[in-house]
C-alpha cells in the first residue's frame, strides 16, 4: 500500500505547502490535515497549541503517513528542535526557513513576518542568531492577514492598507529579506509586493519544505512510493465556504479527496 506524507496546518493555509510538494513530488501521495474548527492557533498558548498539535501529530500517525510535515508556523515554534514523532520523521518550517532566509540575504537584515504566537515564541529571532549571530533580524506580527485571505480579499485595496501598516518599519529599514513566516501569506504575495517593491526576496515556506524532503529521500530516510497518487485534505469542519477556498488554493493541483474528520 502506498504511504502518504502527512502534513498539517491549523487550516487551509498549508494548502500553498501541500500545493508547492504536490507539483515537486508528482508520484507521492500527501495527506493533509487542517484544523479549521480551532483556527486560527495564532493567538492561542503555547500549552493550548502543544496539545492540539499533539492530537493532530496521533491522527496522521494513525493514517499510516511515512514522515509528518507541520506546515503551520505557529505551530513549528511549539515542536522546535524534535526531529520525530513516535518514530516517524517530523519536519518543521521554522529551522530550514531561517537557514534559506541566511543563504539569499545579502546585507544580514531579515524581517519575519508571522501571527502574533509565531512572533511572540521568537523562535525565528533565536534560530537565525544561533546559526549566523551577525543577523540583525526584525520581526513584525500580523493577525489581521489571516482572516483576510481567509476571506478570499488577495489584491485588494483593503489587504494592501493593512499590509502597509504592518510593514511600514520593514520598508523604512530597506530590509530586502522577508521570512513569510505563516501559511496564509504567500496567497497574498502580490499585495505584499507592492509595498515591499518587486525586488524583494520573500522566504516561502512550500520552497524550504521541498528542499528538506528531497534531503530525507536522498538520505534514504524516506523511500519514493510507486502507483496512483492520492491527495487526500481532511478538515475539522467542511462548508461550501472553505471547500471552495481548498479547490482554489490548490488549482491547478487537484484535490483526490477532500472530507471532514473528527480528531
Ligand atoms: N497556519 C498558521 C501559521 O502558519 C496561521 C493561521 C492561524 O493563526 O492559525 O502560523
Amino acid at each position: 500500500m502506498k504511504k502518504a506524507i502527512g502534513i498539517f496546518d491549523s487550516g487551509l493555509g498549508g494548502l500553498t505547502v501541500l500545493k508547492v510538494l504536490a507539483k515537486k513530488f508528482p508520484n507521492e501521495s500527501f495527506c493533509y490535515l487542517g484544523d479549521i474548527a480551532r483556527l486560527p492557533y495564532g493567538n492561542k498558548s503555547p500549552e493550548t497549541i502543544r496539545r492540539y498539535g499533539l492530537q493532530i501529530l496521533t491522527y496522521l500517525k494513525n493514517q499510516n503517513v511515512k514522515a509528518i510535515i507541520i506546515a503551520c508556523n505557529s505551530a513549528s515554534t511549539v515542536f522546535l528542535g524534535e526531529n520525530e514523532f513516535e518514530g516517524i520523521p517530523l519536519l518543521n518550517v521554522i529551522e530550514p526557513g531561517a537557514a534559506a532566509a541566511i543563504a539569499v540575504t545579502e546585507d544580514n537584515q531579515i524581517a519575519v513576518l508571522g501571527t502574533s504566537a509565531t512572533i511572540r515564541s521568537h523562535a525565528y529571532r533565536d534560530t537565525l542568531h544561533r546559526l549566523a549571530p551577525e543577523i540583525k533580524v526584525t520581526e513584525q506580527a500580523c493577525p489581521l492577514l489571516v482572516p483576510l485571505v481567509e476571506e478570499g480579499m488577495v489584491d485588494d485595496p483593503i489587504t494592501e492598507l493593512v499590509a502597509r501598516r504592518y510593514l511600514s518599519e520593514i520598508r523604512e529599514q530597506n530590509i530586502s529579506t522577508v521570512i513569510l513566516g505563516c501559511t496564509h501569506y504567500p496567497v497574498i504575495k502580490s499585495d505584499l509586493i507592492k509595498v515591499l517593491g518587486e525586488e524583494v526576496k520573500l522566504v516561502e515556506s512550500g520552497d524550504v519544505l521541498a528542499d528538506e524532503l528531497k534531503a530525507l529521500y536522498q538520505d534514504h530516510i524516506l523511500v519514493p512510493d510507486e502507483g496512483v497518487r492520492q491527495i487526500r485534505v481532511c478538515i475539522t469542519d467542511l462548508t461550501d465556504h472553505f471547500e471552495r477556498l481548498a479547490h482554489q488554493l490548490m488549482a491547478p493541483e487537484k484535490i483526490s479527496d477532500l472530507e471532514r474528520i473528527v480528531l
